[in-house]
């Protein structure tokens, strides 16, 4: 529960009125209940009530009642009328009754509305504040941090994690006050009723409980025995679906048939017995709840003819053990509700703690300062994926300079480190050893958003988002339609837009399935055009497409390399060939590098390589 205060703390001047006005309504609740009985023994059986002289000492409602009715008969209201014939005391006259009625309730409702609705709103403003802190966190957060999160584990923890904390708030945590003021308020009067009667009611009461400990327990065990039966079956069948052409194959059905049967019947047996028990539990607890009624009806009429109770005392008491028995029953889920609810807070801290490795320099330097980029070097650069030093490192003394202008051609078996090298130029992770400098300065001491505005990037899975072709290709910028045109134009995107439906206004389907890859890789590409950064990388932009389109977007990309810096990944000899430098990458280290000419005449590991690719 203390977590969960914590999170209400901003809101501490709404959490008090809210439970002000939720105490206030159980209050009038339990009021209400007296006046129900106060009606049987007074108006119904007209009888002396001793419950209407205990409520009004309780609830003092006596002497305003009188004001009431003199008010009411200043205004002409023939109050004597609704007079009942014996009656000496007005108070207990219909009229009265029900105004009074009137005002309880209303009073109450009123209460139960306020408070509802402020619980309700502060559930809303906490889950909302936290789901945008989330949002906000995950977005700051490096590219390390999503390899440890997967999706659809981040997304539970956005939506449905929040989403259950939201509902504790909002609805459990104001049952739970609820339930308890009530709870309390009916408890007091249990006892100032009849504390004999509440007394031994609540030492026999426990004694039901017991037997219903005792079989919930017994369910539980065999409720998880047959599950844990099921969920080997389940998961020993999918083994045995997915491998059936091996099952066949080896002719073993008769020996998976015999496996499948014997956790078929230990489901069946467990399964049966939790059925017994759960058959037996509601006859013996009808039975035991049978005679404790018996018991209280029996002692109730010899209290009521032995004249300590009345009739209507004893309804009273009836009503009051209901009522009581109602919220203590909510109390018992909402708590376990909340408790759910907090056990989903650390998987929210967890993110919200997470401790980002990719700092923003205290002193920034501002790279606008530098007119252009000169140079690019990696300096004794090692890195590795794990903190932990065992873990191999996946590049290893990296030195590397690459001018303005020039072209720098990657390549080496998959899983060489390619792509993490170019993925530390702007900053995707940091260097473990070494360093990395534009233009002699290192990239940790430039501004992060002054940083990536160097780079333009296009990988191999093209990122696409819902919205317009005009949008995605201008991403997260206010570009010009002109701009834009052009962008694709020199991406060769443009005949393809111009055909779709709405031309550049045509919405891109989720995640762009109704483009080619092609298509996808070019609208990439003319975003990439139109950042128009002055370092581009491009990691395998090519390497899933089919020749045909692999043609145009291999022009678009050699007309952007003549501008810019490049650092290229590619397979394909012709953009290899053209490179001004060509690195090979063996296990993160660079085994060779030079013009494509001279690596062939060295007949080292990039000939090899080449023949490899010729060959595949
Ligand atoms: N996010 C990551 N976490 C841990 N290991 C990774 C991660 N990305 C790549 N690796 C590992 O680093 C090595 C180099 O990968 P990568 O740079 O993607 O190679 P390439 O692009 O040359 O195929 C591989 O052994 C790969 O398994
Ligand atoms: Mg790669």
């Amino acid at each position: 529960m203390k977590p969960f205060l914590q999170l209400l703390k901003p809101y501490r001047t709404a959490f008090i009125g809210a439970m002000a006005a939720l105490f206030l309504a159980a209050l009038f609740n339990s009021a209400m209940t007296g006046l129900v009985t106060s009606l049987m023994d007074g108006v119904i059986t007209n009888q002396p009530t001793t419950t209407e002289s205990r409520a009004d000492k309780i609830f003092g409602y006596k002497e305003r009642l009188k004001d009431v009715k003199e008010t009411l008969e200043k205004w002409g209201v023939p109050f004597e009328k609704f007079q009942k014939p014996s009656g000496k005391d007005a108070l207990v006259n219909p009229l009265s009754w029900a105004i009074l009625a009137l005002f309880l309730f209303s009073t109450q409702a009123l209460f139960e509305y306020i408070g509802t609705y402020l619980m309700g709103k502060l559930g809303l403003r906490v889950v909302v504040k936290m789901r945008q802190n989330l949002v906000d966190k995950v977005l700051s957060l490096p590219l390390i941090f999503f390899k440890a999160y997967s999706t659809g584990d981040l997304l539970a923890r956005i939506n449905t994690d929040v989403l259950r904390i939201q509902q504790a708030i909002s609805v459990k945590m104001a049952e739970l006050f609820k339930s308890t003021t009530n709870a309390v308020v009916f408890l007091i009067l249990a006892f100032l009723l009849n504390w004999k009667l509440s007394l031994t009611l609540f030492v026999l009461v426990p004694l039901i409980g017991l037997p219903i400990a005792i079989f919930s327990k017994k369910i539980r065990k065999h409720a998880s025995r047959s599950q844990a039966n099921l969920g080997s079956l389940t998961s020993h069948l999918k083994e045995v679906l997915v491998g059936i052409r091996i099952v066949k194959g080896f002719q073993k059905e008769k020996f998976e048939s015999e496996k499948l049967a014997k956790e078929n019947h230990g489901f069946y047996r467990h399964s049966l017995r939790e059925l017994r028990i759960v058959a037996m539990t509601t006859p013996i607890m009808s039975i035991l709840g049978m005679l404790v009624i018996v018991a209280f009806v029996c002692y109730g009429s010899v209290i009521i003819q032995s004249g300590t109770m009345t009739q209507g005392d004893f309804l009273f008491y009836i009503l009051v053990i209901y009522q009581l028995y109602q919220p203590i029953k909510r109390i018992a889920k909402a708590n376990s509700e909340i408790q759910q609810a907090v056990g989903v807070l650390p998987r929210i801290d967890e993110i919200l703690n997470w401790e980002n490795s990719i700092l923003e320099p205290m002193e920034p330097r501002r790279f606008d300062l530098f007119p252009d980029i000169e140079t690019i070097r990696f300096r004794h650069v090692h890195f590795s994926y794990g903190v932990s030093p065992d873990i191999a490192p996946v590049l290893h003394d990296i030195n590397l300079e690459i001018h303005k202008g020039r072209v720098i051609a990657l390549v080496g078996a998959s899983g060489s480190g390619k792509s993490t090298l170019v993925n530390l130029l702007p900053r995707f992770y940091d260097v473990n050893q070494g360093a990395i400098e534009i233009n002699g300065l290192d990239i940790r001491k430039m501004k992060l958003t002054d940083l990536r505005q160097l780079f333009a990037i296009v990988t191999q899975d093209t990122v696409l988002f819902n919205d317009t072709i005009h949008n995605n290709i201008g991403y997260g910028m206010d570009v010009s339609r002109e701009r834009v045109m052009s962008a694709a134009r020199k991406a060769y995107a443009d005949h393809f837009i111009e055909e779709l439906s709405n031309g550049y206004d045509t919405f891109i389907g989720e995640s762009g399935n109704n483009l080619s890859g092609g298509q996808r890789q070019r609208l990439s590409i003319a975003r990439a055009i139109l950042k128009n950064a002055p370092i581009l990388i491009l990691d395998e932009a090519t390497s899933a497409l089919d020749t045909e389109s692999e043609r145009e977007v291999q022009m678009a990309l050699e007309d952007l390399m003549k501008t810019k810096t490049t650092l290229v990944i590619a397979h394909r000899l012709s953009t290899i060939r053209q490179a001004d430098e060509i690195l090979v990458l063996d296990r993160g280290r660079i085994v060779e590098r030079g013009n494509h000419q001279q690596l062939l005449t060295a007949n080292g590991p990039y000939k090899k390589l080449i023949q490899l690719q010729e060959v595949g």
